[in-house]
């Protein structure tokens, strides 16, 4: 293949500009052609593309977000969309995209793929790290980071003052934001979505904190794993503890990325235009994703129907370290 257009779609991450940066540089050192795509599907049914060179990618390597933009577009799950997005391919000579994203841009080209043959490598660029198929995913390490450095912030007051503090993080229906984060900043308590929250459970652990001198506790909950003020009225209820509530938001999705971040980008961008430029049929449909420290392949379908994390090991390990 010797034309592909780039977009970055859903929700941004840190790293998205090192890996736009990487696959148009490398692709262009190949001899292809590389084409922008703004604001994710959105644009390519919108004609919103054109083409890239050295210069365009100047100074983004350390830059959060995206140089692209991103959107989430409903459009471009209807047929009459994707009709629009395919036109548009052919008429800027775009043979097959680079599609950074997450779970619902990987469904999007697939489907693309399916219905109108359009060929694709997927990098997996979401703070939430919830793609099971991979052990890392871009943008995941620097959001845990920014988490550390809050969490370091908030003991900091936390205990000056022997108070608690539920901090809330990102990672949609995924625990692992918090558990990496409560894991590495030393949390007292973790909770997840994948495992059942126990009010008494957690209410007694306090208990016991405090009967053996623990006067200051971290909660780190997983947006998706229970609602932060009521638990707050519970632990007040049930223990007398005074506790804060902090929701980091938006915070954790922005920021200069982390040089884990940036080589992975790197090394996604690398497969991924690999694919693309090895695909003589026009047939690649597949995502690039990480695997023991191994850059690796897999078709979509194959990829997205995986849903194990398998982090169950850490887990029981922050569950004995925090006591
Ligand atoms: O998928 C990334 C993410 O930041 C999730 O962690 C979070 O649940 C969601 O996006 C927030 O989306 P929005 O910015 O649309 O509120």
């Amino acid at each position: 293949m010797k034309s592909i257009g780039i977009l970055t779609s859903g929700g941004d991450a840190p790293g998205m500009n090192a890996c736009i940066r990487a696959v148009v540089r490398y692709a262009l050192d190949k001899d292809m052609r590389v084409y922008g795509i703004e604001r994710g599907y959105a644009g390519l049914i919108g004609g919103n593309i054109e083409e890239m060179n050295r210069r365009s990618v100047s100074d983004i390597i350390q830059r959060g977000g995206t140089i692209l933009k991103t959107a989430r577009c409903k459009e471009f799950t209807t047929m009459d969309g994707m009709k629009k997005a395919a036109y548009n391919m052919k008429v800027f000579g775009v043979d097959g995209l680079v599609v950074i994203g997450g779970d619902g841009s990987f469904r999007g080209a697939k489907e693309f793929y399916d219905n109108f043959g359009i060929p694709s490598a997927g990098i997996p660029g979401t703070i939430d790290n919830d793609l099971a198929y991979t052990d890392y995913t871009l943008g995941f390490d620097t959001a845990v980071n920014t988490v550390l450095s809050a969490i370091n912030n908030l003991r900091d007051t936390m205990t000056s003052h022997d108070l608690a503090n539920i901090v809330e993080v990102m990672g949609r229906h995924c625990g692992d934001i918090a558990l990496f984060a409560g894991l590495a900043g030393g949390a007292e308590i973790i909770l997840i979505p994948e495992k059942q929250i126990n009010e008494e459970e957690i209410c007694e652990n306090i208990k016991l904190n405090q009967a053996k001198g623990k006067l200051s506790n971290i909660i780190i909950l997983a947006e998706g794993a229970g609602n932060a003020e009521a638990l707050q009225n519970t632990i007040i209820e049930k223990t007398g503890v005074q506790i804060r509530t902090t929701r980091l938001g938006h915070i954790q999705r922005g920021g200069t990325p982390s040089m884990a971040d940036r080589i992975l980008a790197a090394r996604f961008a690398v497969r991924a235009v690999d694919l693309l430029f090895d695909d003589k049929d026009k047939k690649v449909n597949k995502v690039v994703g990480i695997k023991n420290n191994k850059i690796i392949d897999e078709d979509y379908a194959t990829a997205l129907a995986k849903t194990n994390k398998g982090h169950e090991d850490l887990y029981n390990v922050a569950k004995i370290l925090c006591t």
